[in-house]
């Protein structure tokens, strides 16, 4: 069987080595890739983003399957464009995918269909926006619609910062929609489903570290690091999410007559009044995926081909019982401005205590690596605690070495710190 991957990060680096896994797989290409897939897949140089691109190589190298993970190409329907020429996919259609690419339309639908989430109010425009925030309540969370990888939210706390957010986020275009959204407390947990559209299977929920720095501090970034499972979501929780969450979600999709056949990422809010949705993506998380991948025991390919086949009940869906943490390496300077083309030098000793899962990085023709990205790779490992998961993580990153490399040092530590053991 022949795969094509569109997307070139760590989390798309994590998909391939859960797939290459299987047996019957001969290749596997990946669009654009990076470092670590040119190493075992082959790398094609088209965007992801690059629908007619993507076409034109299908229709001429045709894979046997094609693994659609960003946001954008799904936004912008590839899915859709790839199935019509029949080439089979993986991953939702786009008007599925309006639950990420709209945050509007994901508010609509969910109190169409009764599902927790937090208390908002929408503007159509930047005029009533501008308009609204002199008025409304604080502290408040402003959210542009559409897609915006994580830059498109400001939580604002007090009157002065909610008027900067909306200029900001509004800038420049009358038209952007504005969501204000109460703001809600507690912990924040990413549970990734697998979902055919009737049957949904959670994996165990993952915490990403958004912030770039220690302690939370710091610009919001793509995510620094994450572990599974997260104590705060209890097998009490995960079963109050499938009733009062994830079913009626797809449920409700189906409703709709745009059933949800993918990957559904629901990221909730633990608040003291229970879970509530704070948003829905329509893909894997990045990197969450680095962190949960490696606990499913089953066969990644063949539960794509179940779900597309619109048979998951059918298919096998185990993950290992012990604990995973992820800790990402990026370049001095990132979110903002940083240098590429550094050399990476550590890796093969970092793989003693985990796997590298490389974002950012370029092999070079003698087999070396550079940097090229702001997230550079990320160091995953496995335990059967979360603090022995995080020490091998840490071990890992101790050994790899580029210039102006940063990361966090506290990933999963709060919750590490609640459990009494070794
Ligand atoms: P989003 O892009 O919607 O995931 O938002 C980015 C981040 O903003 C989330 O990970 C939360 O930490 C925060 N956030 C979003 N919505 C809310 C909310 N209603 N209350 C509190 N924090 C929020
Ligand atoms: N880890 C956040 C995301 O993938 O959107």
């Amino acid at each position: 069987m022949k795969i094509l991957i569109i997307g070139g990060g760590g989390r798309e680096h994590a998909v391939a080595k859960a797939l290459v896994k299987n047996v019957a797989v001969e290749k596997i290409w990946v669009a654009p890739g990076n470092g670590g897939t040119a190493a075992f897949c082959e790398n094609v140089d088209i965007a992801a983003t690059d629908l007619q691109g993507i076409l034109a190589f299908c229709l001429e190298h045709h894979p046997d399957f094609v693994v659609v993970t960003p946001d954008d190409p799904l936004a912008l329907g590839m899915v859709d464009l790839l199935e019509e020429n029949d080439i089979a996919c993986f991953g939702p259609t786009r008007a599925a995918a309006r639950l990420e690419w709209s945050k509007g339309y994901a508010k609509e639908f969910m109190q169409k269909y009764n599902i927790p989430t937090a208390q908002c109010h929408l503007c159509e425009d930047a005029r009533a926006a501008k308009a609204y925030v002199k008025k409304c309540p604080i502290p408040i969370v402003l959210k542009a619609d559409g897609l915006a990888q994580g830059k498109g939210v400001v939580v604002a706390q007090t009157r002065e910062e909610a008027v900067a957010a909306q200029a900001q986020l509004s800038y420049g275009k009358p038209d952007q929609a504005m969501l204000f959204e109460e703001m809600l407390t507690g912990p924040e947990v990413s549970v990734l489903c697998f979902t055919d559209g009737k049957t949904i299977i959670p994996m165990p929920a993952a915490q990403d570290h958004k912030r770039a720095y220690d302690g939370d501090k710091g610009p919001n970034t793509g995510g620094m690091g994450a572990y599974s499972p997260v104590s705060a979501y209890t097998p009490a929780l995960a079963e109050r999410c499938m009733e009062e969450i994830f079913l009626p979600t797809i449920r409700g999709m189906e409703a709709e007559g745009t059933p949800f056949k993918g990957i559904l990422y629901f990221s909730l809010m633990l608040t003291a009044d229970g879970p509530k949705v704070i948003e829905y993506n329509a893909r894997f998380g990045d990197p969450e995926t680095q962190v949960v991948l490696p606990l499913l025991s089953s066969d990644l390919l063949n539960i794509m081909i179940a779900i597309r086949a619109g048979k998951l009940d059918r298919a096998k869906v185990k993950f290992q019982d012990c604990y995973s943490a992820c800790v990402v390496m990026s370049s001095g300077g990132y979110p903002s401005a940083y240098e590429k083309g550094k050399p990476i030098t550590g890796l093969e000793e970092a793989a003693r205590f985990g796997t590298v899962y490389h974002a950012g990085t370029k092999r070079l023709p003698d087999g070396s690596f550079v940097t090229s990205g702001g997230r550079v790779l990320c160091v995953s490992s496995t335990g059967r605690s979360l603090r022995q998961a995080l020490r091998n993580c840490y071990r890992g990153v101790d050994t790899i070495k580029f210039e102006g490399a940063f990361y966090r040092k506290d990933i999963g530590s709060k919750d590490a710190a609640l459990v009494k053991e070794d």
